[in-house]
């Protein structure tokens, strides 16, 4: 999917051109790819984010030279009171604000399943989180005032012990850019950075996740464990009496061994924990359901103009399995391209060719909260 804002995005290279010589190889700064772009929220507006429950926000200081992180709600207070240099993060404001998610999703030349959130940042001047590198790949987008980046490739990750964030002990910047309103600077994982705000400025940080192999078998073993269906039960009837009471014998480590065997796994089963894992939920989202929802055949005659899925659900699909939100969900034959198609675009226009089973589905995700009519 492309976009002229996409096109705007990159300036005279192409999607293609990005992916094949940028995209976790090295960074890309893009001048003014977002010409006037200033920011989706105003710094009040982002406070009363930072102050709201919903909103997973931190607040981080190096006031005289001493690094301090706090984590959300805030007071408005709290912000006036605080000790210069300072900056504010809220995580997820594509979750908070339709708009950021609109901006978010102009990213999808890269798969929803990389896809982590949009964060927002306003620093005071001076303010910024420290030279660190992450394990993202991320797009920063700066808003409103000006940021100073420097970045570097170094391979000296050693941080400084003993500090509540990660700073790197020795940052050499191989690249020193300021990033004006609608500048963009990609950065992939593990390039150190260090964002200083020149005079007050707010950044938005589109980020990708790319998940460590420990993580994922880690969640994998757990997804097979939820699932696992051994038969038997250790059995020895035909025991001989040990020499060593105390010994754990070669019989009972083989008859366990064959049985642990029972524990198999194929692509069909990676594709599943995948589809789980990737559409699950934040821990701090909730669907609202609608108070009053209609029944299916008023719904199904107000959908003919079409239904947006909620900015917290995640559709993703693989093959023909489709997952919303942390669970398979059966899609039939004849409705799978709508339903793709209400995945990549968020949003389906046309619902008459859909079969009853599928309009059912839609039905039941709108009584779920995680789609709207349009
Ligand atoms: C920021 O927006 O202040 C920080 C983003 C980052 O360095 O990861
Ligand atoms: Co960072």
């Amino acid at each position: 999917m492309t976009t002229p804002f996409l096109q705007r995005l990159f300036g005279g290279l192409s999607v293609q051109q990005f992916l094949a010589e940028y995209w976790q190889k090295k960074p890309l700064l893009v001048r003014n790819a977002i010409p006037g772009f200033t920011g989706l929220l105003s710094r009040d507006e982002m406070f009363d984010l930072a102050s709201s429950d919903d909103a997973e926000s931190r607040f981080v200081s190096q006031a005289g030279g001493r690094w301090t992180i706090e984590h959300g709600p805030f007071t408005r207070e709290r912000f006036r009171r605080a000790k210069k240099p300072w900056t504010a993060l809220v995580q997820g404001l594509n979750l908070l604000l339709p708009e950021a998610d609109r901006l978010m999703r102009e990213f999808s030349f890269i798969p929803y399943a990389r896809l982590d959130d949009l964060m927002v940042s306003y620093a005071t001047d001076g303010g910024g989180v420290g030279p660190h590198f992450d394990s993202y790949d991320v797009f920063l987008l700066q808003g409103m005032g000006r940021r100073r980046w420097r970045i570097s490739n170094q391979k000296d990750q050693r941080l400084i012990e003993g500090l509540p964030l990660r700073i790197l002990q020795d940052f050499r910047p191989k690249y020193d850019w300021v990033l004006e309103p609608g500048d963009l600077l990609y950065l992939p994982p593990e390039w150190a950075h260090d964002g200083i705000a020149i005079g007050e400025c707010m950044t938005y940080s589109v980020g990708f996740r790319a998940a460590p192999a420990q993580e994922l078998g880690e969640q994998f073993l757990m997804f097979l464990a939820e699932r696992l269906e051994l038969r038997g039960r250790y059995a020895d009837s035909g025991l001989r009496q040990q020499r060593h009471p105390a010994e754990i014998s070669k019989q009972m480590v083989a008859q366990v061994a064959a049985m642990l065997n029972g524990i198999q796994w194929d692509e069909r089963a990676v594709k599943e924990f995948l589809g789980s894992l990737l559409t699950e939920p934040k821990a701090q989202v909730f669907f609202e359901r609608p108070a009053r929802p209609l029944p299916a055949a008023r719904f199904a005659a107000a959908a003919k103009r079409g239904v947006r899925l909620d900015a917290r659900t995640q559709l993703l699909f693989c093959g023909n399995s489709f997952f919303i939100n942390g669970e398979p969900a059966k899609v039939g034959a004849a409705d799978r391209p709508h339903f793709r198609h209400l995945a990549d675009r968020r949003r389906l226009s046309d619902l008459s060719d859909l079969s009853a089973d599928g309009s059912a589905l839609l039905h039941d995700w709108y009584r779920c909260g995680f789609l709207a009519l349009a």
